[in-house]
């Protein structure tokens, strides 16, 4: 072969190479770091000579539900691909594990589980590879269980287990934690809650109708199971008379069905809280969920879920401030309480106050520590919870709107994610919607086909959040001057579909003279994106987004539509059928003919390119991390801002003065053909 010849073979093989290189961090992105342990393949190959030791053992000794420890090791063969696992349970080895189902003469893996997570044992001391010894800080949350530590070598695709270090628990693991606020479904207003998941992926054992005419719902955590504890919420006005509300329970298996009411545990309820034993018996739930058949969040990304409370506040009064615990009586007649938090209760629709709202999708979450670090997965995250909660004497709700945790099918993350949310979702609702990254799976009836959840198939998300649906993800909220409505991308929104219906007749129902702000939300953009990864379809958003759904935004005169997805932030003109329909940018005064569409997936996931092309409805792109903020002052005059996580900041913004009229002027395609007769 010539030199010219091997040097154009050359350039081939570095431009394959580069190729590939590209397509693996395209492909990496999103990706959940516990995802890059080769948990199946590791061994044990103990070492005398190595150890790992943890302290303090016993932790949150205070009563918090967060806590430091300091883990030193020492290994004879220092490698810098020596990484240390964080374990909960804290037996970790074989004995739980299970050989293949389809194939009995398979040798069960080692490790069942992934570790909760993991940092590399250099990480914090440079020298390790020359000394062998580090040590190590490490942030830990209280989730339901004890916690070991195992020193491994032979990196993340071939580990190798060389010491284990003793246990250390929080003094109570099972301890109420973790609080999320959401809206209740009405005001006072009878509504009944109906479960109608797919019998493909659920079993409903025993579901007892609920009366669910709450405005304020509080979800938590706790290793408190059916039949072990009675769960409430203590709640009411600051300085007031505290009340007690009863909550149900819900638990999912990776497996089986394994859960019932018992006789024995409503004798059991009966006596330890006669007074509200009648209530109680009409609010219990067990539902039994299954993982779909997906990995890994059925096998090494398996974790006890523990159970997850919900309880249905009534009655309150708009714009209250209230305080609360969560407790649970043990059935000896002992009290478990939370801290206290507080919440202000929402307005009611239609009442004329100041009223703030934050959205953002796409947040994900990371580790204080620095642990389970790849390829900067989901640092913003840090950065846009500590925003949010420096200005949450300013927030009133929040919309987290898909992408949530980006747990994949690792189940721990999911605690983990609440303890870090907590700050926010503990003091304002805080209402989810779903994304790809809860819901996708193959085969189990999502409209899209990939494996974004990691076999969680929204079970995590709907059972960890609760949200005021009467079927699946999808659901309108009103707040004050507010109507919301929240549509599920990963299931079929087009005309003809059951969302389609509930779309139109949440943007139909509203009566705009009381609350005049329609917002949009959903996590896919099904408007417009200038993001790469759009633009190179050539449809600029979701396929068969707008083609489906402008004319009902159209129709009923949506303000602004807000979506994730695509990691950064971007506005558009008001606009119809590809069309700027207003030439103002900063200031609507009047009709404004079009919706406004924002991207606002910079919450925290790593960040999403725009295209290079020019898109003249796109009037401000940014790309970093950031949410937005509305603010409506009254019924004719709402400010939008959109801020950096950096700092905090505006970087964007618009305001909307108009009165009803303004709302009822017809455009384009907005109103009914009249007729000429008098
Ligand atoms: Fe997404």
């Amino acid at each position: 072969m010539t030199d010219p010849m091997m040097r154009e073979l050359g350039l081939i093989l570095l431009s394959v190479l580069l190729i590939f290189a590209t397509l693996e961090v395209v492909a990496s992105h999103g990706d959940q770091p516990l995802s890059t342990i080769s948990v199946q393949k590791a061994t044990f190959a103990l070492h005398h000579q190595a150890y790992i030791k943890v302290s303090p053992t016993l932790l949150g000794l205070k009563g918090q539900n967060t806590d430091w420890v300091t883990v030193e090791f020492s290994s004879p063969n220092p490698s810098v691909e020596d990484w240390i696992g964080v374990f909960s349970p804290s037996n970790f080895s074989a004995s739980s594990c299970t050989a293949p189902a389809d194939n009995p003469w398979v040798e069960p893996p080692l490790l069942c589980s992934a570790p909760i997570k993991y940092q590399y044992a250099n990480y914090s001391t440079p020298k390790y590879k020359e000394t062998g010894k580090g040590s190590l800080k490490l942030q830990l949350i209280n989730q339901r269980s004890d916690f070991s530590f195992a020193l491994f070598s032979g990196g993340l695709s071939n580990p190798k287990v060389v010491a284990v270090s003793n246990k250390v628990a929080f003094s109570n693991p099972k301890a109420p934690v973790y609080p999320r606020l959401a809206q209740g479904k009405v005001w006072n207003e009878y509504c009944e809650q109906f479960f109608t998941y797919p019998a493909y992926y659920y079993f409903a054992l025993e579901i007892i109708q609920l009366k669910s005419d709450s405005q304020m719902t509080v979800t938590w955590t706790s290793g408190y199971g059916i039949g072990e504890a009675v769960p409430f919420v203590e709640w009411g006005p600051k300085g007031g008379q505290p009340i007690r509300s009863p909550a149900g329970t819900l638990t999912f298996d990776r497996n089986s069905i394994s859960c019932t009411i018992s006789k024995d545990y409503l004798l059991k309820t009966r006596n330890a809280l006669p007074e509200l034993f009648l209530k109680l018996k009409r609010h219990l739930i067990c539902v039994i969920m299954l993982m779909c058949s997906g990995e890994p969040a059925r096998t090494v990304g398996w974790r006890d879920p523990g159970f997850i409370h919900t309880s249905f506040l009534k009655e309150l009064w708009p714009n209250t401030l209230y305080t609360y615990k969560l407790g649970h009586i043990l059935s000896n007649g002992t009290y478990v309480w939370s801290q206290e938090y507080k919440f202000r209760a929402s307005p009611y629709p239609g009442q004329n106050s100041l009223q703030r709202v934050v959205i953002f999708g796409d947040m994900g979450k990371a580790e204080a520590d620095g642990s389970n670090e790849y390829n900067d997965f989901q640092h913003g995250s840090l950065n846009t919870t500590k925003q949010l909660i420096r200005d949450l004497n300013n927030i009133d709700i929040a919309f987290l709107i898909g992408d949530i945790c980006y747990a994949n099918g690792y189940l721990s993350q999911w605690d983990q994610f609440t303890a870090q949310a907590e700050p926010i979702a503990s003091t304002v609702p805080f209402m989810i919607a779903s994304g790809n990254h809860e819901r996708d799976w193959p085969g189990s009836g999502s409209f899209f086909g990939n494996k974004d959840s990691g076999g969680e198939c929204g079970v995590l998300a709907e059972t960890m959040f609760y949200v005021p649906t009467e079927n699946r993800a999808k659901y309108s909220t009103d707040y004050g001057m507010f109507r919301f409505c929240v549509a599920d991308t990963e299931h079929d929104w087009r005309e003809g579909t059951e969302q389609y219906q509930f779309i139109e007749h949440c943007l139909a129902s509203v009566d705009r003279r009381k609350q005049p702000w329609l917002i949009f939300l959903a996590h896919r953009v099904l408007g417009y994106s200038s993001a790469t990864f759009y633009a190179d379809t050539g449809s600029f958003g979701e396929p068969m987004g707008r083609e489906s759904l402008q004319k009902l935004w159209q129709k009923y005169k949506v303000d602004i539509a807000i979506y994730g997805h695509a990691h950064h932030y971007e506005r558009t003109c008001p606009i119809y059928q590809n069309i700027c329909t207003n030439k103002e940018k900063q200031h609507y005064k009047g009709a404004m003919n079009g919706t406004i569409h924002v991207v606002a997936g910079g919450g925290g996931a790593g960040l999403a390119e725009f295209t290079t092309l020019n898109t003249k409805w796109s009037l401000f792109k940014d790309y970093d991390y950031g949410f937005v903020k509305l603010t409506a002052f009254d019924h004719s005059s709402l400010l939008f801002e959109y801020k950096k996580s950096s700092d905090g900041k505006v970087y964007d913004s618009f305001t909307i003065s108009r009165d009803y009229r303004d709302i009822l002027a017809c455009t384009v395609d907005s109103c009914p053909s009249t007729t000429l007769a008098s």
